[in-house]
């Protein structure tokens, strides 16, 4: 692994230790709460993923897990944070509703200016930044609102994407932001997990996007985290893994296996703090 893969930039993450994960309840098509899940096993697979950011050189803060919200260490989906503006969630499922202001207290707590959304959205599960635009995920968790009230606060173009399997619920387990730069951003998607509407907009903004096939989404290799240079990546997905390498990318396996039992993988346990670009 190298630490100056070209593109890449430092990045600031937040993370949640997944010490009271489990598969208690069933929100996705993934998750069996009758099938065993492995705490220990977490644990170690997520201390590898801060492991390997911290290798990276990226700055990463934690917030503490609280028993009882096994599906935390998502913290992807605990806000969405441009432009140093914090947006916070408003869970879809009362199961995971308390997270939404735990996240938010935790910026709050730090000083940063947080909105209390009025909208359901899933934070940077279904809302993703490319360049100047946001990509937004609806049809299983974000409201179309919420694509509204997000683009009104950051004043940003808001694109909304219609997800249509629910294997792949939230935008990030269908598509993965590469490169976030404005001159030349680019994404790799999996089609199938997109309505007809949506993959017009996809296809006309991203004509040269890496195009991902069935086994590799399954392994929700999408779900995956880029700083412009490095991509980390869900191991199973080797083919992916060779298309990111042939776009100049450097593809950092890590797995995430216990993670996925819960419908996640790495980019679901990482949540990017963007602030405000430089004056
Ligand atoms: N069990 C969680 C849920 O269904 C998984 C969330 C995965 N997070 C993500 N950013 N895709 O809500």
């Amino acid at each position: 692994m190298s630490t100056t893969a070209p593109g890449a930039t430092p990045r600031h993450y937040l993370m949640c230790r997944p010490t009271h994960y489990t598969v208690s309840y069933e929100i996705n098509p993934w998750m069996h709460p009758d099938r065993a899940t492995d705490t220990a096993l977490a644990v170690q697979q997520w201390e590898r993923l801060r492991d390997v950011y911290l290798d990276l050189g990226h700055q990463v803060s934690f917030i503490d897990p609280i028993e009882g919200l096994p599906d935390m260490v998502y913290a992807a989906n605990g806000a969405t944070v441009v432009d140093g503006i914090v947006y916070s969630a408003k869970f879809r499922y009362p199961e995971r509703g308390p997270e939404g202001p735990a996240y938010e207290k935790w910026f709050a707590d730090r000083g940063y200016v947080t909105h209390t959304a009025e909208q359901v959205n899933e934070g940077e599960g279904d809302i993703l930044v490319v360049g100047d635009v946001l990509l937004a995920g609806t049809g299983f968790r974000t409201s179309t609102a919420a694509h509204e009230e997000l683009s009104r606060l950051v004043g940003h173009e808001v694109v909304g994407l219609e997800l249509v399997d629910p294997h792949y619920y939230h935008l990030d387990t269908a598509l993965a932001v590469l490169s976030s730069d404005p001159a030349d951003p680019q994404i790799a998607y999996y089609p199938p997990a997109f309505s007809p509407a949506a993959l017009e907009q996809l296809q006309h903004r991203f004509p040269d996007a890496v195009i991902a096939e069935e086994q590799d989404a399954a392994a929700l290799g999408l779900n995956a985290v880029s700083d412009g240079g490095h991509v980390v990546v869900a191991p199973a997905a080797t083919r992916l893994a060779a298309q990111l390498r042939e776009r100049g990318y450097e593809p950092i396996p890590v797995p995430t296996t216990e993670l996925l039992k819960g419908g996640g993988g790495a980019k679901c346990c990482t949540l990017e703090i963007r602030l405000a670009p430089p004056a």
